[in-house]
């Protein structure tokens, strides 16, 4: 099976390649890259005036199956993947039951395989149940293929099995994903602590429970020599502390969300419960040196934390609505509207942040659009302009505080294997 995709803009930035020309992808891999290429027998794929790209990939994804399938399963997940352009999604083990051992990842990954319109990596958790008191399989969940190991949704409390846990992921390789906010200082709070909160009388989340958490894990990995990978960062101290540690040569690595970048505190004035999120929207002065953490490469990925929530559980009072709100198809449009098109970001800057990068921090195929790699490919307008208008979401998870928002830029062909699963908005698997 042959496609060829025909005269669009290619950019690779792992192998800095950006020229326009022809793509030809054969039997799920990619065969031949620039220039003309002659379609014989391909199917042929216009891509004239779109940017062809390394599918995206997203390191930080809710799909909710087992167990929470009224807000996501992999079905509704993976197709909402497939339509906001990502080929890739490494989906979090905060599920009923908890994903924390080989059986369960191997039983995730399968039925990822029957029923995903993507590729979805699982990762699973650091701790049994998640509970922070035990260490989980793990060298048995890496053999079953798990790519990280996280507690996200919580911060490990125990520094000894934190430290545990590092090293015992460490003699595979394994890369730790650290939720850091410790809760002792920002359990009870529901948004940022600063001047919105005191003028809506909201508890806070302040910025040093995140900074104190990223301290000690960093000062862990340091230690112990293992792989970190920092969650949704969102704070100026966080991003300082993996800055200095990068510098010293810790293996620490750092995402960070399209919401924490472009949304401040302000979101929630209305108290709006589509705008709490864990951790919170902070202020400008947060956002700013996420940017600038981005730019010089203190914080390596975009990931989107898409964490869906059925409406019925978001619709409620702010303090009593579960926090976390669909991604995965406002990522891309969200980033390209706020980051490139302000003159912030270069397109391959952003294919690195959102391709390339992922692979490297998880350690996975593709990302790239070398011959010989799979044939994951997004295909996407730079100008296109929409409306986010989340009825017309795949996704369970309606709720977004990007609704309503006009967008400039969108998926228009998601690829993956060399399989056209997304076209024109549409998902076909
Ligand atoms: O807001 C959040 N929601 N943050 C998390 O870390 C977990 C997520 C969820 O699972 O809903």
């Amino acid at each position: 099976m042959k496609l060829l995709l025909k005269g669009g803009r290619i950019i690779d930035p792992a192998q800095n390649v950006d020229l326009v020309g022809d793509v030809l992808v054969q039997d799920g891999r990619i065969a031949k890259v620039g220039g003309q290429i002659d379609p014989g027998d391909a199917e042929v794929l216009e891509a004239r005036g779109l940017v062809v790209a390394p599918g995206l990939i997203d390191l930080h994804t809710h799909l909710r199956e087992p167990g929470l399938e009224a807000k996501e399963d992999i079905g509704s997940g993976t197709r909402a993947a497939a339509a906001g352009g990502f080929t890739t999604i490494c989906c979090m083990p905060n599920t009923r039951p908890v994903i924390d051992n080989a059986v369960l990842v191997a039983g995730v990954t399968q039925r990822a395989g029957l029923e995903g319109a993507v590729n979805v990596r699982v990762i699973g958790a650091l701790t049994k149940g998640q509970e922070g008191k035990e260490l989980a399989e793990i060298g048995d969940m890496i053999a079953a293929g798990a790519v990280a190991l996280s507690d996200d949704g919580h911060f490990v409390e125990s520094a000894r099995i934190f430290r545990t846990g590092l090293e015992y992921a460490g003699m595979f390789d394994g890369v730790v994903v650290s939720h850091a906010e410790d809760e002792s200082l920002a359990g009870d709070g529901y948004m940022h602590e600063g001047a919105v909160s005191a003028a809506l009388g909201l508890r806070g989340r302040p910025a040093v429970s995140e900074d104190i958490a990223v301290a000690r894990d960093v000062m862990l990995a340091e230690y112990t020599g293992a792989l970190l990978h920092i969650a949704h960062v969102s704070t100026l101290g966080a991003v300082e502390i993996i800055r200095q540690a990068k510098r010293r040569g810790v293996r620490v690595t750092a995402e960070v969300t399209p919401h924490h970048l472009t949304l401040t505190d302000e979101a929630v004035l209305g108290f709006d419960p589509a705008a709490k999120v864990h951790p919170p929207l902070r202020s400008g002065e947060h956002v700013e040196a996420l940017l600038a953490g981005l730019k010089d490469g203190t914080l390596d990925v975009i990931a989107t934390d898409h964490a869906p929530h059925a409406f019925e559980e978001k619709d409620v009072e702010f303090r009593y609505a579960p926090s976390g709100f669909a991604g995965l198809e406002t990522a891309l449009g969200v980033v390209l509207t706020e980051l490139y098109h302000t003159g912030k970001f270069t397109l391959p800057e952003l294919i690195d942040r959102m391709a390339a990068a992922p692979a490297r921090v998880f350690g996975l195929e593709g990302g790239t659009l070398k011959p010989g790699a799979p044939a994951d490919i997004t295909l996407f307008d730079p100008n296109q302009e929409w409306r986010v208008d989340s009825s017309l979401f795949y996704t369970r998870g309606k709720c977004t505080p990007f609704a309503g928002k006009s967008l400039k830029g969108k998926a228009v062909a998601t690829i993956v294997g060399g399989r056209v699963v997304m076209k024109n908005g549409e998902v076909r698997a």
